[in-house]
């Protein structure tokens, strides 16, 4: 049997919401959309939750909601899943990539060094489950003016000095992919702000630039959510900060497991509660650990192996090397982990990894 990188929950509570919202034959942004808008605006500490089809969506939104134009340049860390990089593009802004921290965030150092009189803003991304340094960005994005995105797609539940991520910024980005800390069974994702402008624009650009049901103010497109996913996530926030405890009590078990092995663990950072939506260790022999993990019938995966300012996609902006990035993801692995692991399957991972440098294999 294998050990999944991650499995998503489902059971009856879930399946009945599903069930319920089949028979209500209302199946697009209906009542527990709606709900649910509220109900993740309340968990997160914002005045408004736009929900839709995914978060590179809503972060296509979000960038045209804040008036990104072309030329204007966006400070982004390139340790990221690409989508973030991607909604700049697509929304016509120049990505400027900044390298990583001893924490695999967005170095604030690094980010202060690339403003020039074109950056418009900055997209922290809460990689891995783990707070950026909320301090130091805020700080930069004040100095300079700069509208500040969190990008929490990975972070559901994590915080920041006791704040929720999404609710530090101008505006916050989930996903709801269903690996993630908040999954649904298909695409999601959603927009929180404490501004009225950006969450109005955003609900007119999911459902083609309309003001009502006949008058389009603008071009927009069908980024809408849907009533089956709404029934089913509603189950799940309310579970929400059960399973990320549930998470952080299987990176412990990990943590205290894999103790005084020749691996790079990951760690909270001072003032951060981390969620550990992913668990990624390191080490110079990170092909050969996976190799051997996948004979013993543990999944890995990379997160990720081909850093974003090195896509052949974003060639044309002529990215500058990113020493730390380009170094640790050449040994970065990350372990099976969710919500729904057992602790015996941490365990048997804890000893095939031990096993592994046992053996020196
Ligand atoms: C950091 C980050 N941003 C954005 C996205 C895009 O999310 P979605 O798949 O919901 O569009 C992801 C998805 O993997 C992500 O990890």
């Amino acid at each position: 049997m294998t050990i999944p990188l991650s499995r998503p929950p489902v059971d009856d509570e879930m399946k009945q919401a599903v069930l319920a919202a089949m028979d209500a034959r209302q199946y697009i942004l209906g009542p527990n959309c709606r709900e649910f808008e509220t109900e993740l605006a309340r968990y997160t500490g914002t005045k408004h939750a736009v929900l839709t089809s995914s978060a590179t969506a809503g972060l296509w939104m979000t960038f045209k909601a804040l008036g990104v134009k072309p030329g204007d340049e966006v400070l982004v860390p390139a340790h990221t899943a690409f989508p973030t990089i991607e909604a700049i593009c697509f929304a016509e802004g120049t990505p400027v990539f900044v390298d990583a921290d001893d924490w695999y965030t967005m170095d604030p150092k690094d980010a202060a060094a690339k403003i020039t009189s074109r950056t418009v803003g900055v997209v922290p991304v809460h990689l891995y489950g783990q707070p950026v340094d909320m301090n130091a960005v805020q700080a930069l994005a004040e100095e300079h003016r700069l509208w500040l995105l969190e990008d929490c797609a990975q972070a559901q539940g994590a915080a920041w000095q006791g704040r929720r991520v999404g609710s530090m910024g101008r505006v916050g980005v989930y996903s709801f992919y269903p690996s993630k800390n908040l999954p649904v069974m298909g695409d999601g994702g959603c927009v929180v702000t404490n501004d009225d402008e950006v969450a109005a624009r955003c609900r007119r650009l999911r459902d083609h630039g309309r003001l009502n049901k006949d008058l389009h103010a603008e071009v927009g497109f069908n980024l809408r959510f849907n009533e089956l996913q709404a029934a089913a996530a509603r189950v799940l926030l309310r579970r929400l900060d059960a399973m990320n405890d549930r998470r952080r009590a299987h990176a412990a078990r990990y943590a205290r497991g894999l103790e005084g092995l020749p691996l790079a663990l990951p760690s909270e950072r001072p003032h951060a509660r981390h969620v550990y939506h992913l668990y990624v260790v390191a080490t110079p022999r990170r092909d050969a650990l996976a190799a051997f993990l996948k004979e013993r019938g543990v999944q890995t995966g990379i997160h990720y192996p081909v850093p974003s300012h090195r896509q052949p996609a974003v060639e044309r902006f002529a990215p500058p090397v990113l020493e730390r990035t380009e170094k640790l993801v050449r040994e970065i692995l990350t372990l099976p982990i969710s919500a729904d692991h057992t602790e015996a399957e941490i365990d048997e991972v804890i000893g095939a990894v031990k096993e592994f440098f046992d053996r020196r294999v």
